[in-house]
């Protein structure tokens, strides 16, 4: 899978070491429930859990990495960074397909995270033509990623309060918003 910008590998435990990097990032994993990997193992523990597995078709998870770029006015082509910089995919499909999506700091706020989320959801409806919707929970607080599912067209269906607790966070008894997306009708 490729946008315009960025190229999705299936989620591998070849790329262990990027990983790390994102999920052992404090300030990356405060809005996530299970917080911070620690140590590679834990990381490793985490990829094993949503890794391809033919027995669990609903559970599809990737590697975001940047594409070879283009500048506009040289055509030149930069090299491909090997580095993996987020993650996005549904780990968990019973009984609604979940979404979740992470970036590394040093990608944020260029639009990866709007264009690889959108794409996702695009090939997500492609392969399960059985899913109907795709949902996402995202803490009250977390303005980019509402931001981030406003953009790509899912809507604001419910307020779970009181929904998570994240004994890092203040308050720890967290209010989750949830967001749905449906496939839309084919055009033809
Ligand atoms: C959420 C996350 C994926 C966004 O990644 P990103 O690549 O920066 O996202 P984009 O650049 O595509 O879009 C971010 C949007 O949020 C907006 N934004 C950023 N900070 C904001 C803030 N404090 N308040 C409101 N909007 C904000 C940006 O302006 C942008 O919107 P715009 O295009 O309308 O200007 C990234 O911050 C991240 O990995 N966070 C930690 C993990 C996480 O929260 N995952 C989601 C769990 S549900």
């Amino acid at each position: 899978m490729e946008t315009a910008r960025l190229r999705f590998e299936p989620i591998d435990l070849a790329y262990l070491d990027g990983f790390h990097r994102i999920w052992s990032d404090h300030q990356t994993t405060q809005w996530s429930s299970r917080g911070v990997c620690k140590t590679i193992e834990e990381t490793k523990g985490r990829i094993s859990g949503i890794l391809p597995d033919a027995n669990r078709p609903g559970i599809d998870n990737y590697g975001v990495f940047i594409r070879p770029w283009t500048t506009e006015s040289t055509t030149e082509m930069g090299p491909e960074d090997s580095q993996v910089i987020g993650i996005v995919g549904v780990h968990k499909d019973d009984p609604i397909p979940e979404l979740g999506y992470i970036f590394h700091p040093s990608a944020w706020g260029k639009g990866y995270a709007t264009e690889a989320v959108s794409a996702f959801v695009q090939h997500y409806f492609t392969i399960r033509p059985d899913a109907q919707l795709i949902e996402a929970k995202v803490d009250s607080k977390n303005l980019p990623s509402i931001r981030v599912l406003q953009k790509c067209g899912f809507d604001q269906m419910e307020i779970l309060v009181g929904g998570a607790e994240q004994p890092w966070l203040d308050p720890p008894v967290r209010d989750l918003v949830v967001f749905r997306t449906t496939r839309k009708p084919r055009g033809d």
